[in-house]
Parts: C-alpha cells; sequence; structure tokens
C-alpha cells in the first residue's frame, strides 16, 4: 500500500519538475541557460573546471555570479571558484595587468576600453580560458560573449577572439512618466517603481541590467523626453542614485531627460534664457548636486522645441547655445548631453521633412564636444519605412547619434511580429554619399568627428513591467538587435535573428530556422499592410493604432495622413523633387539623383518622393493602383503564413510561448487585413479603378471603416 502511494506521489513529483522545466513564460529573455545534450555538456565542463577572478570588484563579481549562473543552467553544476589556476579547464575573468598573466602576450591594444578578448591558453603548463578586458567591463561583455557560444553549442576548444564596441554610447530611452506610465509603451507599466524607490529596489533591476550587458548596452535614459523636472528634485535624485548604484556593476550608467524650463519650474527663476548667467549657474548647481549623489552620471538627454517642449528658441536663441550651456554645466563631471533633432515647428509651412536639417545642419562645428546630435531614424518619424535622416552626413564637425524607436509606436505595437533588425540594417547601410561614396550612415556613426569625440546610438525601450518584459516574446528580438547594432553598427539583420532565435526558443534548426525565416520578413510585410511603396504616416490620429488614411481635420496639416499620401483623383505620392518640396536637395548630389528621377527610384521609396499617376507604369508592369493593391495583399498574406509557419512547430515549442505567439499572430492577421481593406476603400475612392484581378473588395464601404474608434488604445499620453 505505502509503496504504491509512494510510487505515485514520485510520479506526481516528476510530472511536476518536468512541466516546471517546460513552462516559460519570456522572463529569461535570450539568457534561459537551459541544458544542453548531455554530451556537449560533458566535453565544455572538461573545458570549465574552474574560475579565477578578483570577485573583490563589483563588475568582475557580476562577472563570476553571471558564468556561475549560466554554466549551472547549461552545463548542469556550478563551477567553483579557487585562488589559482589549479589544473586544466580554468577560467580566468580579469583585466590587463593582472599579475596572472605576468608574461603572456596577449593583444589589449585591439580592444578599446570596453572590448574583450577570450583566448585558450597555456598556462603554468594548465589548459586555461582568459577573458580579459581593459577594464572589469570589458571582461563582463567576454562572459557573455563565452555563455553565448556555449548557448549556441560552438567550440571553445582553441579559442582567439577579440571584440570591441564600435559606438561608445549605447544607450535605451525610456519615454517613462513619473507616475509608470510609458509613452507609446506597449508592455505594461514603467519598470521604475518610483514610489517605493529608493528604500525598495525590486530585484528586477537587475536583471534588466543582467540583460543590457549582455548586449553591451552601457546607458538607460530613465525618464520621457517628454520631461517632468521634478525628477531633478533632491528627493527624486535619491531614487535614481538607488537604481544607479544596482546598475554600476553591470556598466550601465543612468541619464536623465532635462526639461529645460526646469529653472523656473524647480528653481524659482524668473527665465530659462540659456544666456543668462543665473540660469547657467542654476544648472551647473544642479549638475554638481546630481555628481555628488551619482558620481558616473551619464548625463541630459533633451527634447527642446520641439511637440510643444520648452527651449532655447523662446529666447530667440539657437539649439547650439541651449546645447552648449547644458554641456558646459556637464563637462567638469564628465558628463554628455545628447540634444534632439526631432524638431519642426508649428509655425513652419516648409515640408515637415526637411525642417530637422533646415535647423541644425547650419549649426555644424558649434556644438561642444560633449554635445552629441540625437538624429531619428527618419526625417519624419520613425515610420515602417523611411529614407534615411538628410542629416546623417551633413555634420561632418558634430557627432551625430543615431535614435531608433524599438518600441513599434508604428509598426503595430506589441501584438504585431515585426523584426525591426532588417529596417535598422537598411538605415545604417545607406550610402550617404558624403564626403564621398562609401560614407553609410554606420560609417558616420562610427567615425569620430575628432580624436576623443563621442560616438553614439539610443533606442526608444520596448520594456515594461510585463513578465515578457516586451509586450510579446517575439519584441524581445528587437531589445537585442538594437544592443548588437549599438555594439557593431555594420552587424547584419540575420545573423542577430540567428543567435536571437536560437537562445530565446532553442538550438534545434527545424525550430530556429523557420523562426529566423518568419523574421525576416516581417517587417516588410508591414510595410506591405500598413504603408507600401513609399507612403507614410497613415496611422489613425494620436494612438496610432489602425488606419486613418483619410484623416484630413488635425489642427496642423503634419499631423494629418492626407499630408503624407497627398492622393487625389489624379495619382498618389508627395512631390519631394524639385517641382514640389525639394527636400531631396538635402541630399548629397548622388542621392538625390538616384532618387529624385523616376526611372532609378527604388519601388519602396516611391511615393515618398514623387507623386505619380494612378495608372502609372510600375517596373513589374502593373500599374501603380494594381501594384499598391498587390502589396497590401502580399503585406497580409505573409502574415497568413507566419500563422501556417507557427502552426507546424506545435510541440516543439513550451506551451505557453507558444500559444501567446499563436494567438498574436491571429491579432496580428486581423490588422493586418483590417489595414489593407480600410486602405483600399479609402484610395479605391480616389482613384476610382477597379481591383486587379483574383484580389477581394473590401467587405465594407469606406464609412464603416471611418466609423472605427479605439479610444483606449494604449500610449498616448499620460
Ligand atoms: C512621436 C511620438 C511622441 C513622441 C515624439 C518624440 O511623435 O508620437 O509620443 O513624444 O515622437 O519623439 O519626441
Amino acid at each position: 500500500m505505502w509503496r504504491k502511494l509512494l510510487a505515485i506521489l514520485s510520479a506526481l513529483l516528476v510530472f511536476a519538475a518536468s512541466n516546471q522545466a517546460h513552462a516559460e513564460d519570456g522572463y529569461d529573455l535570450w539568457l534561459r541557460y537551459r541544458p544542453l545534450p548531455e554530451s556537449q555538456q560533458k566535453q565544455y565542463a572538461a573545458r570549465l573546471t574552474h574560475f579565477v577572478a578578483p570577485t573583490h570588484r563589483p563588475t568582475i563579481l557580476a562577472a563570476a555570479e553571471e558564468l556561475q549562473r549560466g554554466l549551472e543552467g547549461l552545463i548542469g553544476y556550478r563551477i567553483v571558484q579557487r585562488e589559482t589556476v589549479m589544473g586544466d579547464g580554468a577560467v580566468l575573468v580579469t583585466t590587463k595587468g593582472s599579475p596572472l598573466l605576468e608574461g603572456v602576450d596577449l593583444p589589449f591594444d585591439r580592444i578599446g576600453a570596453e572590448g574583450y578578448l577570450i583566448r585558450s591558453i597555456a598556462l603554468y603548463g594548465k589548459r586555461v580560458t582568459v577573458i580579459a578586458g581593459n577594464s572589469d567591463v570589458g571582461a563582463l561583455y567576454g562572459v557573455f560573449a563565452l555563455l553565448k557560444r556555449i548557448q549556441l553549442g560552438q567550440p571553445i576548444d582553441s579559442l582567439d577572439l577579440t571584440d570591441a564596441p564600435r559606438l561608445r554610447v549605447r544607450v535605451l530611452d525610456h519615454w517613462d512618466n513619473l507616475d509608470r506610465y510609458v509613452e507609446r509603451g506597449y508592455a505594461g507599466q514603467s519598470l521604475w517603481d518610483w514610489q517605493k524607490l529608493p528604500r525598495y529596489s525590486d530585484p528586477r533591476y537587475t536583471d534588466y541590467a543582467r540583460a543590457n550587458a549582455s548586449i553591451g548596452i552601457n546607458g538607460a535614459v530613465l525618464t520621457n523626453v517628454n520631461a517632468n523636472a521634478d525628477v531633478l528634485r533632491p528627493e527624486y535624485l535619491a531614487k535614481v542614485k538607488a537604481l544607479a548604484d544596482v546598475f554600476r556593476p553591470w556598466g550601465i550608467r543612468v541619464y536623465l531627460t532635462a526639461r529645460f524650463s526646469a529653472p523656473i519650474e524647480i528653481g524659482g527663476l524668473k527665465t530659462a534664457d540659456p544666456l543668462d548667467p543665473a540660469v547657467a549657474a542654476w544648472w551647473r548647481a544642479k549638475a554638481d548636486a546630481i555628481y555628488g549623489v551619482i558620481p558616473d552620471f551619464g548625463g541630459f538627454l533633451v527634447k527642446a522645441n520641439s511637440e510643444g517642449q520648452p527651449g532655447p528658441a523662446d529666447y530667440h536663441r539657437s539649439h547650439a547655445e541651449g546645447a552648449n550651456m547644458l554641456a558646459d554645466a556637464l563637462a567638469p563631471h564628465g558628463g554628455i548631453v545628447m540634444w534632439r533633432a526631432f524638431v519642426y515647428s508649428a509655425q513652419n509651412a516648409e515640408d515637415r521633412h526637411k525642417q530637422a536639417y533646415d535647423e541644425f545642419a547650419p549649426l555644424d562645428g558649434k556644438f561642444r564636444d560633449n554635445v552629441l546630435l540625437q538624429v531619428k531614424n527618419g526625417a519624419i518619424d520613425f515610420q515602417p519605412r523611411e529614407p534615411f535622416h538628410p542629416l546623417f552626413g551633413a555634420m561632418p564637425r558634430t557627432p551625430l547619434m543615431m535614435e531608433f524607436q524599438i518600441t513599434k509606436e508604428y509598426l503595430g505595437f506589441a501584438t504585431h511580429l515585426a523584426y525591426l533588425g532588417t529596417m535598422w540594417e537598411e538605415a545604417l547601410a545607406s550610402d550617404t554619399f558624403r564626403p564621398g561614396r562609401g560614407n553609410t550612415v554606420a560609417r558616420v556613426l562610427e567615425t569620430p568627428v575628432d580624436a576623443g569625440a563621442v560616438t553614439g546610438m539610443a533606442g526608444v525601450a520596448n520594456i515594461g513591467s510585463d513578465r515578457n518584459w516586451s509586450g510579446s516574446q517575439f519584441d524581445q528580438a528587437n531589445w537585442y538587435a538594437f544592443g548588437r547594432f549599438a555594439w557593431n553598427p555594420e552587424d547584419k539583420a540575420e545573423a542577430i535573428a540567428r543567435d536571437w532565435a536560437a537562445m530565446t526558443w532553442g538550438d534545434d534548426p527545424a525550430v530556429s530556422g523557420p523562426i529566423v525565416e518568419m523574421m525576416m520578413g516581417s517587417r516588410e510585410a508591414v510595410v506591405d499592410y500598413m504603408t507600401p511603396l513609399g507612403l507614410g504616416h497613415q496611422m489613425a490620429t494620436g494612438h496610432h493604432y489602425g488606419p486613418g488614411p483619410w484623416i484630413a481635420d488635425l489642427a496642423r496639416p503634419e499631423w494629418n495622413p492626407t499630408y503624407y499620401s497627398r492622393a487625389d483623383t489624379g495619382g498618389i505620392g508627395f512631390d519631394r523633387t524639385a517641382t514640389g518640396s525639394d527636400a531631396l536637395s538635402q541630399y548629397a548630389p548622388d542621392v538625390a539623383k538616384r532618387w529624385g528621377s523616376l526611372a532609378t527610384v527604388p519601388d519602396r521609396l516611391l511615393l515618398w518622393f514623387h507623386h505619380v499617376p494612378w495608372d502609372y507604369r510600375m517596373k513589374s508592369g502593373r500599374t501603380l493602383w494594381d501594384e499598391l493593391v498587390t502589396r497590401y495583399d502580399a503585406g497580409v498574406a505573409y502574415v497568413a503564413g507566419m500563422q501556417a509557419r507557427w502552426a507546424g512547430l506545435k510541440g516543439r515549442i513550451d506551451a505557453q510561448r507558444w500559444a501567446e505567439v499563436r494567438d498574436f499572430l491571429a491579432i496580428q492577421r486581423d490588422e493586418a487585413q483590417w489595414w489593407r481593406d480600410a486602405s483600399i476603400a479609402y484610395f479605391q475612392s480616389l482613384s476610382k479603378r477597379p481591383l486587379p484581378a483574383g484580389h477581394a473588395a473590401p467587405p465594407h464601404d469606406l464609412d464603416w471603416y471611418k466609423a472605427i474608434r479605439t479610444p483606449y488604445a494604449p500610449g498616448n499620453g499620460g
């Protein structure tokens, strides 16, 4: 009897344990460290018997603990620390100058301040793996690199690796308000629990920092660009300090957004004029106070004179005068200013595409050395597809940093699967032709304007309090890819997707293969069902959720989708050639020439730069109208294809994550269809042309689509 009961009990326990092992909700991101097959475990184990590291240093301690945690998961045992090399399989986690490495010739000169080297060597006659940097954080990155290799099942027997980030500032911009509302956030509330800080520090802050460090991100702007001066008050700085203390061992600095009018709002001054000595003194004192509590504070991010934010233009001062005043306050402490170029005026009738260039290009060379101009991917606003921003290459004496949007404000929020790696690769690989061929956007970012000048990339974060961090399993890939591109702007989207898929879903090619295929075409599919052939900003008002191509009645012309499509009975598209707004003149002549001619402009940018008749003959031989309809349908079909692929993975992926993706794909499918139907219904009311054969008419009339309201769509204001 007892025996029987015991047998049942132990069977139940085994069942519970195996269930446990398979229950995944995405919290672990790409750092899942699930057990490798036994044969692989044995091979790795022989190489990784113990580690030696100066763990009294916080970053080395973090690295060592990550090594232990990772190996425990992957190969099933906890690697122990020893004072020195005790035999074969030692792992040395250390930095240049370590006495253990005396007499060993290692290429420290190749890895810069934050890079790493990993080398298999013989030391005291033992087989040793050295992971080292010129700094502790370099060694930490090296540990993550070794763990990645093991996650991917790659050999570690005779390693000779070096790698170093090509950009210095690799930051996430959190558009998080102090009440935890996240502007354009689709992943829950802000991670920062300001109410409980500083006395309670959520352990999740450490996991956030670990994840970032694993992909080389070294900064976090904690607050929204639509800034609140309160974060600069002493009581909030104490909270910021608590976060900085958690992040520091992981090589992550904190930054804050600086509201330009803070001297008035919290300082009691009458003005925020950057040339007023009292204002400059107030910011200097504020910077001193910040560095008094956070000695490695990164600096400020500023949105000024844009969409209602205060700025130097309020006092008839230039952006350079505003940025330099803040830069001078931070300079004694080594801080930087990231000044945003996302500026367009409510009074200016000029094509919005042109305004940032008009404003900033004449200021080239006028900014302090510790100012980075942060330029969005796209002169309009993070659209599913935009040509590269004309400022890249046009300000050779000013450090420019890229601003990508990781959160998918314009690409279907969290429920649409859209891998942004391909979009970012497209932008970064674009040739600016300034000063000549080959100076891609990536090269512009990577090349310091003079020796020691700062370089960088920012990503508007898609992270929130959701268990899966990003609002969906697949949006984690965009966080991951951002880190990889910030580390190396010349990396390849497909290679990144492969690594992510294998680490996140398992290293079985029958699983990761189809996943990578789904990802690689996914952004183009969104372009196709939302804004094909170079259309831009067709989203509904405010929240940008769903289609609104007919909207024409908003206060400012450039807020209306009709401003961008310029669709009428004659044709569609925004003429940005010399006969139109001439935005093309802001690009290098080679670029302007190629995009300015109908013969050479690629289809993907046709309507961005040209207004063409509905029966314009495309390269495919179809009329523009027929091509447009074909693209909308191709986008929807791609989503159906992803659904089919995903269905084929059932049983090969843990049930919870599989079901979540299945349900999200179903939402995406419905919404892609909605986009397609609503857009065709609207444009057909102008083109007056029949749908090409084989393409179904929208099931409802235009008014039906116009009547759809989604007032509570997330992310649009606090
Ligand atoms: C977009 C977005 C806003 C954001 C702005 C910015 O317009 O919709 O929410 O504040 O970009 O980048 O400043």
